[in-house]
């Protein structure tokens, strides 16, 4: 089927599957006008062959991968009933029926809100893929993080192709993450999931987007602003498809012309993105092109007027540099611990190539420079932690080692925190 007739037909679809709303509404069940719109929905349904997915994503709506604007009026009311039944995301399946309709159209009138399923309908939450079902079947369908990474896969060879509803899927996907990342209490728990698997490329993207959305959100960035750091952080590395494996996975020392190679990946990401059709933040493309860019203005690309990255671009260099030193890489053996890759961020931050704000958010984040622990100073002097700080992470009461001076790293004339040491367990 073209793709003009599959619009053709979801177009038929809206506006029939309103009018039986609105038909439902007025109507008995039994009545012809409510069997004749149920009957035309139906059969838009075995016309397109395959399911219909219908998504809210914050104000948005969505159909098959399509943002619709403005909504159709006819459309409003049965959305707005969605809404009111939580039902984040429907989806019409071919075998639905007139039956599949009215039983749906029953549901909306009882008005009880929660998930449902039907002969030929899913609605609920917006993860509606086949685990999904599965679950409410009862099978034991594996759950959790990882269960993305498919879909991550997906996304990523969309947006290198440039198919169409791409930003959609990214979309997506990035509140999926999202979704894991308010879950769980500690940023580590969905991360430590991936660490074992070897997919570095797709691990990587899924970690930096889960990282940047738990820093965006700390500093109570605005919700649109946290959706474009977390699609420009799941794609910062896109660029990286036109490196050669063989570059890509090196061993040991790389040649300048192969660095050269590595280090066009932020310009190829940018140009890959901004040839996106579809609509998209202007931060996104942004994120590719300058996540490599420091804040001293080393890093690259090299531009022929020096200034500083955009702050989004700043806060996922962050969370790209601490998932990059976590992981075990064919050029980096082993893998640094929290504290060891907490005490990169420091240096990197008080060299001045990494933001001092998102480094500060990041180590409360990490929970890692808590009571107990044992930093060095910059004067050279090791200390303990006795409480956080209360403005700063960085900046916590601390204790000179062997009975010291009790200090407050965030009063002036004090030394900063240089590193911090690994607990016995790490
Ligand atoms: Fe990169
Ligand atoms: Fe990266």
């Amino acid at each position: 089927m073209s793709a003009v007739d599959e619009k053709a037909i979801l177009g038929r679809f809206m506006l029939e599957l309103g009018r039986l709303y609105q038909a439902y509404r007025m109507y008995p069940s039994g009545n012809p006008h409510v069997q004749t719109a149920a009957d035309r929905c139906a059969e838009c349904l075995r016309e397109f062959q395959k399911p219909i997915r219908i998504s809210r994503m914050g104000e948005e709506v969505v159909i098959e991968n399509e943002v619709l604007s403005p909504v159709p009026k006819q459309l409003e009311k049965i959305l707005e009933a969605f809404k009111a039944m939580q039902w984040d995301s429907v989806r019409f399946l071919p075998e639905i029926g007139v039956r599949g309709f009215l039983e749906v159209m029953l549901r909306l009138k009882e008005g009880e809100p929660g998930s449902f399923s039907t002969v030929g309908f899913v609605a609920g939450s917006i993860n509606l893929d086949e685990e999904d079902e599965e679950e409410e079947k009862g099978l034991n369908a594996p759950t959790g993080y990882l269960t993305l990474m498919p879909r991550v896969q997906e996304m990523m060879s969309d947006i290198r192709e440039g198919r169409k509803g791409a930003w959609v899927r990214a979309r997506e996907i990035t509140r999926l993450i999202s979704g894991h990342v308010m879950a769980g209490q500690d940023i580590f728990s969905p991360i430590m999931e991936l660490k074992d698997y070897d997919e570095y490329t797709f691990t990587h993207a899924m970690n930096v987007a889960a990282l940047s959305i738990a820093v965006a959100r700390r500093m109570d960035l605005p919700e649109g602003l946290v959706d474009a750091v977390a699609i420009g952080a799941i794609c910062h590395d896109v660029g990286k498809e036109k490196i050669p494996l063989e570059v890509l996975h090196k061993p040991g020392r790389l040649s300048d012309e192969e660095r050269e190679v590595i280090n066009r990946h932020p310009v190829d990401g940018a140009a890959i993105i901004m040839n996106m059709k579809g609509e998209m933040s202007p931060i996104v493309p942004v994120i590719a092109f300058e996540h490599h860019m420091r804040v001293d203005g080393s890093g690259y690309p090299k531009l022929p007027v020096q200034s500083t990255p955009h702050p989004a671009a700043m806060l996922v260099a962050v969370s790209d540099t601490f998932d990059a030193i976590r992981t075990v890489r064919p050029y980096q053996p082993s893998a640094y611990t929290p504290a060891g890759a907490m005490s990169v961020l420091i240096k990197e931050s008080r060299a001045n190539r990494l933001h001092p704000v998102f480094v500060s958010v990041f180590a409360r984040l990490t929970g890692v420079i808590v009571p107990g622990r044992h930093v060095k100073l910059s004067d050279g002097s090791r200390a303990v932690v006795l409480a956080d700080g209360e403005y700063d992470a960085l900046q916590p009461l601390i204790e000179i080692a062997d009975g010291g001076e009790i200090m407050d790293l965030s009063m002036p004339r004090t030394p900063d925190i240089e590193s911090v040491e690994d607990m016995l367990d790490e």
